[in-house]
């Protein structure tokens, strides 16, 4: 089966159970700035689960773009990868465990979808501890759909239980579907520590909210969360047992054979990482990525940087531009048509970035690797003084003294970094493991106040402004917007009063859903409008008071997908701290809460 032919499959079959396909979101998260990335299909339907309701309804279907850094040490294997896609289907408070599970064995075994045997499926169900009981449903659905009981595991939190993304929030028991990979014949009982047993879907039940304090809260709503990884999908369905090996890698193997002369055999684990890598660099860089020393920049360095140390242990030399150029166009070729990618628009702008950060490591990747190859022991020092002076990013440093049995002391790399405050704060908030939802709340508030700046500053400047972009962290929000001048000081103090007396006036947040035509003609704005189906969530802050039927238009209106808080009067005193050009005719304001 081909790759196009599954995916097309499994939306299909979830929009003929009712379920609304919705567009994959970007792999970097648009306004939670607690984790650096969307590593699951769950992820960006958080607030969803959490009981808002969707625009699009309770079942929703998609293939969205991920990125998990956690197993990035195990990419070289035949089934690990830092950039995947996930096939997921959602139920928001509506169908549960009898339905998902019913559906799931469905498009595995019937010889209209992937045709997958009966005899060689396994599963698992949550055992219970004292957080949530046995899943005695599951157990039950998985016997009456006809698999025998040495075939169902109970198996315990650490491996039945997904979530939340991050420390705090929707989580749930799951049940996993596993397939013998064995040329012989599946044995009567699944064990899942033999590793020819091997995963292919996820159906969590999303019943619980993890609170800060650790404890699991039943949800004000059941629901369902599912992913199947799609390149392990397509390896499975066609038999084959490395994922590399199918056409959403191979071709990218082929390239680096004729590049390097080298045998895909011969080199596995260098093959791999490089064509993993190479392709969640790819990905990272369409959602407007660029290499730096914090944050997803420097993720993105590390796998670049990590490509680039595999191709000199492969070959000798970094690879010239036209190898380059050959393998992008590879990988844009391989999604041409899915998520937007136009191989030709884009294989200039992605090579530009990609070929930018290659030369810059190419300067000092000899001398550094001629260093390394001098050191007897490492420490954190050293370790230092190769990310400084060579560009080492520390994990691969790590990584080359890992061959040589040493290890390097964190601790002191970290005492050395201080200097270095972004990286370091951006490692030690443990952001490259899981992230830190508690951040969601203030997240939150950002996100409200930067839908009031946006109403302020067209009220200040004209309706002329246009949102060109938007970010927030923890620490501020960031808005640019479309306006040739600078801003006077009394503009800004102008545009502070606003958005504070709308938060002194306590306003209230509703949502509304929406045609999006409707919503558009009724003066809601929006930004990124073609990412949202037809309808569509409209936020709208006005003051309660007002009585009904009045032509008063409200403080803002916008097409949004949340979350917000309810209140304006929650977010605090709002101060600009800085207003500066971001590009030719966009200002851009940074912003922060008091
Ligand atoms: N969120 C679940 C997973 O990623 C489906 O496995």
């Amino acid at each position: 089966m081909k790759a196009s032919e599954l995916r097309q499959k499994y939306l299909d079959f979830f929009a003929s159970e009712g379920h609304k396909v919705i567009p994959s979101a970007p792999l970097v998260p648009e306004n939670d700035p607690s984790v650096l990335f969307t590593t699951a299909g769950m992820h960006p339907l958080v607030p969803y689960l959490l009981g808002e309701k969707h625009p699009e309804g309770k079942r929703l279907t998609d293939i969205q773009k991920c990125l998990r850094t956690d197993d990035i040490d195990e990419v070289g294997d035949i089934c690990h990868h830092t950039f995947f896609e996930m096939l997921g289907n959602w139920s928001l408070g509506d169908y549960f465990k009898t339905d998902a599970l019913k559906w799931s064995f469905e498009f595995l075994t019937s010889p209209e979808y992937l045709n997958l045997p009966k005899e060689k499926l396994g599963v698992s169900v949550f055992e219970g501890d004292t957080d949530a009981p046995f899943d005695n449903e599951s157990y039950d659905i998985w016997l009456s759909l006809g698999i025998d009981k040495d075939r169902i595991t109970k198996l315990p939190k650490k491996d039945n239980w997904w979530g939340p993304v991050g420390n705090v929030g929707p989580c749930g028991p799951d049940s996993e579907m596993f397939i013998w990979t064995g040329t012989d014949t599946a044995p009567k009982t699944f064990d899942p520590e033999n590793k020819q047993w091997v995963e292919i879907w996820n159906d969590v039940f999303m019943q619980y909210n993890k609170t800060a304090e650790g404890k699991f809260e039943k949800l004000s709503q059941q629901n369902v969360d599912t992913g199947m990884g799609m390149e392990r999908a397509l390896a499975l369905t066609n038999g084959v047992d490395d994922d590399y090996q199918t056409e959403l890698f191979l071709p990218i193997i082929k390239k680096i054979e004729k590049i390097t002369n080298k045998k895909y055999e011969e080199n596995l684990k260098e093959f791999r990482i490089i064509a993993d890598h190479f392709k969640a660099s790819t990905f990272l860089i369409l959602d407007g990525v660029l290499p730096a020393n914090k944050m997803q920049g420097y993720v993105l360095r590390r796998l670049l940087r990590r490509s680039m140390v595999k191709m000199h242990q492969l070959s000798g030399k970094i690879w010239n531009a036209e190898s380059i150029m050959e393998i992008v166009e590879t990988i844009l070729t391989i999604y041409e048509g899915n998520y937007n990618i136009n191989t030709e628009e884009d294989s200039k702008s992605v090579f530009a970035v990609v070929a930018d950060e290659l030369n810059r490591f190419a300067k000092t990747l000899d001398a550094g690797l001629k260093e390394i190859n001098k050191i007897e022991k490492i420490d954190g020092k050293k370790a230092f003084d190769l990310y400084q002076t060579y560009g080492f990013p520390l994990e691969i440093t790590e990584e080359l003294f890992k061959l040589k049995g040493q290890n390097v002391d964190h601790a002191e790399f970290e005492k050395e970094f201080n200097a270095h405050k972004e990286l370091s704060r951006t490692a030690s908030a443990g952001m490259f493991k899981g992230g830190l939802t508690e951040q969601t709340e203030i997240a939150t508030k950002y996100h409200t106040a930067t839908h009031l700046l946006n109403a302020a500053l067209r009220k200040v400047l004209g309706e002329g402004v246009q949102q060109k972009g938007s970010n927030i962290t923890a620490d501020r929000l960031r808005f640019d917007f479309s306006h040739k001048e600078k801003l006077t000081e009394e503009q800004i103090k102008e545009i502070e009063n606003l958005v504070n007396k709308a938060i002194e006036d306590n306003l209230t947040v509703t949502s509304e859903i929406m045609d999006k035509q409707i919503a558009l003609e009724s003066g809601a704005l929006g930004f990124f409008i073609d990412k949202y189906g037809d309808s569509v969530a409209v936020y709208t802050i006005s003051d309660p008071s007002t009585p009904s039927g009045r032509s008063e238009p409200p403080f803002s209106r916008e097409i949004c997908g949340g979350p917000h808080v309810k209140q304006t009067g929650e977010l605090g005193k709002f101060k600009i701290i800085k207003e500066e050009s971001a590009s030719a005719g966009i200002r851009r304001i940074y912003a922060v809460l008091g």
